[in-house]
């Protein structure tokens, strides 16, 4: 006989019994802060489907990251809008491209922020496109070399870590290779592992001016339908040297991350994307939903769901609330 012996809400009458019986604690320990750096100085251009996200310059993403930083943010993610896209992406790999400036600029300022590189090359290349093309298809062999080309000089301009994100096969294996050659093996790798062809990108794609000129990432990201698949691709990033993997995106796929996080050896992140942040500023806006609580309840279950670290653009507004 369950009930009237058993009644759940004893424990639920006061805030006291209810914090201590949670389960889940979100901290600001628990964020990675994404941000976009661009050319120029004093830059902030706000991008208009990401309100509160901007692209900035050197100069402006150290003040930001100083903000970030006094709310308790300790690592931050970078991604780069070069002035020239090419085919090849060169400006995705060169040592003084606009990323390795803005780690320079970053690491000079404020030393203790830990800094981690985006690697890849679709904001680079003048179709779109994460790695090389020829006859409208992505070359996996020929990319691998570029985007240890690529983290090799994130490295060099003192990234703390480097986080592959173009779905190439090998890519891990490749980059760990690269660094070791050049003399960084102690600069871990967080694989993009499990990374769906998602809707979801959309407002990254405007505010990093990365969408596919032609075709979509289809043979390349994996399908959302897919779950053992994601499992299969942890395990091979981490057998090439993965020091953590990455779900992504978070919130339509949180029963990959549950799946991920019970088998994975190595800790395990969640990227909470531009499409999942949009549609809650969204509809914040309109009054339709109250914008703050469904942030915390969106990154409180993503951890709840196993993720260690949450990679998400809510990462200042959810660190001022947990100050509160
Ligand atoms: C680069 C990359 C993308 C995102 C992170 N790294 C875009 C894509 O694959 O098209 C998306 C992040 C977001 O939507 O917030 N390959």
């Amino acid at each position: 006989m369950a009930f009237p012996q058993h009644r759940m809400r004893r424990l639920r009458n006061q805030e006291w019994a209810r914090r201590m019986v949670r389960e889940t604690h979100l901290a600001v320990d628990d964020l990675i802060e994404p941000l976009f750096v661009a050319e120029g100085t004093g830059r902030r251009r706000a991008i208009g489907s990401m309100p509160g996200c901007s692209q900035l310059s050197p100069d402006t993403l150290v003040e930001e990251c100083r903000i970030s930083r006094d709310l308790g943010i300790g690592a931050v993610i970078l991604f780069g809008i070069p002035r020239e896209k090419d085919e090849i992406g060169s400006q995705g790999y060169a040592e003084d491209g606009i990323v390795p400036r803005a780690i320079r600029a970053l690491k000079t300022a404020l030393p203790d922020i830990y800094v981690i590189a985006d690697v890849c090359l679709c904001e680079y290349t003048d179709h779109g496109h994460c790695g090389v093309i020829e006859d409208g298809k992505l070359l996996n062999d020929p990319t691998l070399d570029l985007l240890g080309q690529a983290a090799v000089a994130y490295a060099v301009a003192g990234a703390d870590m480097v986080a592959p994100s173009a779905m190439a096969d090998g890519q891990v294996g490749a980059i760990r290779e690269a660094l070791d050659e050049e003399g960084f093996a102690d600069t871990p790798i967080l694989s993009y592992a499990a990374k769906y062809a998602s809707a979801f990108y959309g407002p990254f794609r405007d505010a990093a001016e990365s969408a596919p000129r032609f075709g979509d990432r289809k043979t390349y990201q994996m399908d959302p339908a897919n779950a053992r698949e994601a499992l299969r691709e942890v395990e091979l990033d981490i057998e090439e040297g993965a020091d953590m993997v990455m779900v992504k995106p978070a919130l339509a796929y949180l029963d990959i991350l549950t799946r991920v996080a019970e088998l994975s050896p190595v800790p395990v992140a969640a990227y909470n994307v531009s499409g999942e942040y949009s549609l809650v500023k969204a509809a914040a806006e309109k009054g339709w939903v109250d914008g703050e609580r469904i942030a915390m309840e969106i990154l409180t279950s993503i951890k709840r769901a196993g993720a260690d670290v949450i990679l998400t653009y809510h990462a200042r507004e959810v660190a001022r609330i947990l100050a509160r």
